[in-house]
């Protein structure tokens, strides 16, 4: 299901037939409408968008490939949230490189997002019942969310878990907490919560509890190389969500192969999400600086195309 003719995947159950417009959701012009932005910090921003078929196929651990204008890049972000009585999905975006960069200018309530191709990935085995951590660190307490409230919905006893590096850069705090029977809150430098890492919340929640059945942890590599490494030892499951580089998001392209156990797995239709104990998170993380140099080239160019007020923001409807 996508806004463009024969882009991305869906489920069987809402596939369309050929020849059959699936730019559902699109009143005027191509793409998506923004209909909220809010900020969380200098560099972090929500957006919601309306596509109603997308937010009745949605499910947790799926994400979205997003063109942001007609001559702009794909790149994947995780589906954060979805509202099906609303018709919304919501995605939770770090600016960290030239396209973050320009959907932080110009995307805007009212604006339009070129083309939003998903929902793709497999979706998160969610269990039914007992015991799970759910944690996220920075922008991973975003993607963790729906399926913290989906594990409750099942019935789970759910205990989250989020860390950031200080208070400023908080955010869903609330939500995480009505979806959580217990709910830790851990901070770099100790301005909110407990002083310390996620796993420091790891070691607490496994300290007071001997029957945790899981373990889902989603953020930087490294983080996720940790939490697995910390329930290593008590042969807890853990779950994390991988974010190798993504082109095509179908399969084809081979750039987000990732090597789990002695198998290689490409992450968009095997994943995103793998048994943590089994991940190379190493390899993951050198496979994640192949195209820096080009990366840091684009952002440099772009910047000072901005600076001139030539720049994606008259790309962007806004
Ligand atoms: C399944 C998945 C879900 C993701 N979900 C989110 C999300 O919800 N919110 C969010 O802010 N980011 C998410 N990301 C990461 C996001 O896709 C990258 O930050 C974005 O592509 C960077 O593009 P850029 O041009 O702004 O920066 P660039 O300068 O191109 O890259 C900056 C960093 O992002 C990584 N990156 C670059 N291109 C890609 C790509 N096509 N796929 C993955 N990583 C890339 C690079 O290794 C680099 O470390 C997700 C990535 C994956 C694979
Ligand atoms: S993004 Fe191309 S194979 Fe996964």
């Amino acid at each position: 299901m996508g806004t463009k003719p024969n882009a991305g995947a869906g489920i069987d159950e809402l596939a369309e037939p050929p020849g059959v417009d699936q730019s559902v959701g699109v009143e005027d012009g191509p793409g998506v409408e923004i209909i909220a932005r809010e900020e969380f910090s200098d560099a972090t921003f929500l957006l919601e968008f309306r596509h109603p078929l997308m937010a009745k196929a949605a499910r947790p651990g799926q994400f979205v490939i997003v063109i942001p204008h007609e001559h702009g890049e794909r790149i994947p972000l995780t589906i954060a949230d979805f509202n099906r009585d609303r018709g919304t999905v919501t995605l939770v975006i770090q600016a960290v490189g030239k396209t973050t960069k320009e959907m932080q200018l110009a995307c805007r309530a009212g604006s339009r997002i070129f083309s939003v191709v998903g929902p793709m990935g497999e979706p998160s085995h969610i269990g039914k019942g007992g015991k799970v951590v759910c944690i996220g660190g920075g922008l991973g307490v975003a993607p963790v969310f729906p399926q913290a409230r989906a594990f409750k919905e099942n019935g789970a006893y759910v205990i989250g878990v989020i860390g950031f590096r200080t208070k400023e850069l908080v955010f869903w705090e609330d939500k995480f907490r009505q979806v959580c029977d217990e709910f830790i809150i851990c901070s770099d430098d100790g301005s909110v919560g407990i002083k310390g890492r996620v796993t420091d919340g790891i070691t607490l929640a496994l300290e007071k509890h001997g029957d945790i059945g899981e373990v889902v942890a989603i953020g930087p590599p490294i983080m996720m190389k940790a939490c697995a490494e910390a329930t290593r030892p008590a042969g807890v499951k853990t779950t994390v969500s991988l974010n190798p580089i993504m082109v095509d998001g179908t399969g084809m392209c081979g750039g987000c192969r990732v090597k789990v156990g002695e198998t290689i797995k490409f992450a968009c239709v095997d994943g995103p999400e793998f048994d943590g104990h089994q991940v190379d998170f190493d390899d993951l993380m050198n496979r994640l600086k192949r195209f820096a140099e080009e990366e840091k080239l684009a952002a440099e160019r772009w910047s000072e195309t901005c600076r001139a007020g030539v720049g994606s923001g008259g790309a962007v409807p806004r």
